[in-house]
């Protein structure tokens, strides 16, 4: 297996996944509609593996531009990250998000198996986990109740890939749970880049930490945690795209039906998180309380020991890291690929 047709590969995670593949020697084709991307982030990508990898611009719910992307390039597995992710927007706009996330992927999939390729890695998320029933997450832990439509697209394909799965057992079918991605590449060159103002809260410190915006809002200080702030268990973005490419590796070897969560194990409060980005920049991160935001949850972090079994995976990045490459990107690149 060479050839990896990657959607979404302009994306966050996306970039940093085409390049782990290209320097473990992978053949890479990106898809993406640029929706929440640049095309410069794979000029980025080429300028630190030395590798281009053909890009189409096209639309996963764009059946024929599929088709003629399939019929020239040939994958032999697909990682699927395309997708619309904004939790607060899904809850404004549910038909597009809906539309985009599960009839594209539908669409995908069929032109995979009308084009023999039935090995996909999908991008899941541990808001499948609603309220998780335990503390750490097992991928045994039961699905809950997602709070939003972002969080059903995700459950909802979950259930769609594992049934087709189940029926046709040529396929190879792996769901790869995210827990928080923060961080960047090494060089600085590529990362993360939210349009507007930030939902997520290592963007929303790191616009912060370089004067875009005046201070972060912690939102809530009396869930039930150590110092009362919501705990989440943060990952590199190099670490999750190297879980990639273990996962390609289990493809390889007929895995069948896999989940995996892909977390470090281990949560950290928001204020744990200024404070060691504090620490780590040099730079002060003014913030002040504010109420809870609605759908959150008080704990999540996962247990990520069947990923290091099954996959040999293991996060290796801790979370001053993960500050210094955030911020390191952010500092070289206010304005995101803009500049
Ligand atoms: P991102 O928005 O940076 O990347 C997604 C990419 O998909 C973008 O480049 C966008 O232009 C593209 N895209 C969207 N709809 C498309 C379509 N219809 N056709 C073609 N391309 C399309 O997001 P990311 O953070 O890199 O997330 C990648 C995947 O991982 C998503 O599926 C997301 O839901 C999932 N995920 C992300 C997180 C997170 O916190 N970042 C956590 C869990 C799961
Ligand atoms: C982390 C913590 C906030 C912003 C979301 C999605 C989830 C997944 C990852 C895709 C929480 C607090 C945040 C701010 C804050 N994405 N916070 N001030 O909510 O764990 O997960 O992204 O699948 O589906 O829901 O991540 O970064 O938004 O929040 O205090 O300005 O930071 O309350 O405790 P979350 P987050």
């Amino acid at each position: 297996m060479s050839k990896i047709l990657v959607t979404g590969g302009a994306g966050f995670i996306g970039s940093h996944t085409v390049v782990e593949l290209q320097n473990a020697g992978y053949d890479v084709t990106v898809v993406d509609n640029l929706s929440n991307s640049s095309e410069k982030s794979l000029e980025r990508v080429a300028a630190i593996t030395g590798k281009k990898a053909p890009f189409h611009k096209v639309d996963i719910c764009d059946r024929e531009g599929l088709e003629a992307v399939f019929a020239a390039e040939h994958p032999d597995a697909v990682i699927h990250f395309a997708g619309l992710k904004a939790v607060g927007e899904s809850t404004q706009k549910p038909w597009e998000y809906y539309e985009n996330n599960i009839a594209g992927t539908l669409t995908l999939v069929d032109v995979m198996r009308k084009n023999g390729c039935k090995n996909i890695i999908f991008s899941s998320s541990a808001t499948v986990y609603g309220n998780p029933a335990e503390i750490p997450i097992t991928e045994n832990c039961p699905k809950g109740q997602c709070t939003n439509p972002y969080g059903w697209t995700k459950s909802m394909l979950e259930q769609i890939l594992s049934d087709i799965q189940k029926a046709d057992k040529e396929w190879n079918v792996i769901l790869l749970r995210y827990f928080n991605p923060i961080g960047a590449h090494k060089s600085g060159t590529i990362g993360e880049n939210p349009n507007g103002i930030p939902n997520n809260l290592m963007p929303y410190i790191t616009q912060v930490a370089v004067g875009k915006l005046p201070e972060l809002g912690v939102f809530g200080n009396d869930y039930d945690t150590h110092d009362g702030t919501g705990v989440r268990d943060y990952i590199h973005v190099v670490d999750l795209a190297i879980g990639h490419v273990k996962a390609l590796k289990k493809i390889e070897e007929k895995a069948g039906l896999k989940i995996y969560n892909l977390g470090t194990g281990q949560g950290y409060s928001v204020l744990d998180i200024v404070k060691n980005f504090e620490e780590a920049t040099g730079v002060k991160i003014p913030y002040t309380i504010k109420p809870r935001r609605p759908g959150d949850i008080a704990e999540c972090y996962a247990d990520a020991s069947l990923a290091k079994a099954e996959l040999g995976w293991e996060a290796q990045y801790g979370i001053r890291e993960m500050c210094e490459d955030s911020w390191r990107w952010q500092k070289n690149n206010p304005n995101g690929f803009e500049d």
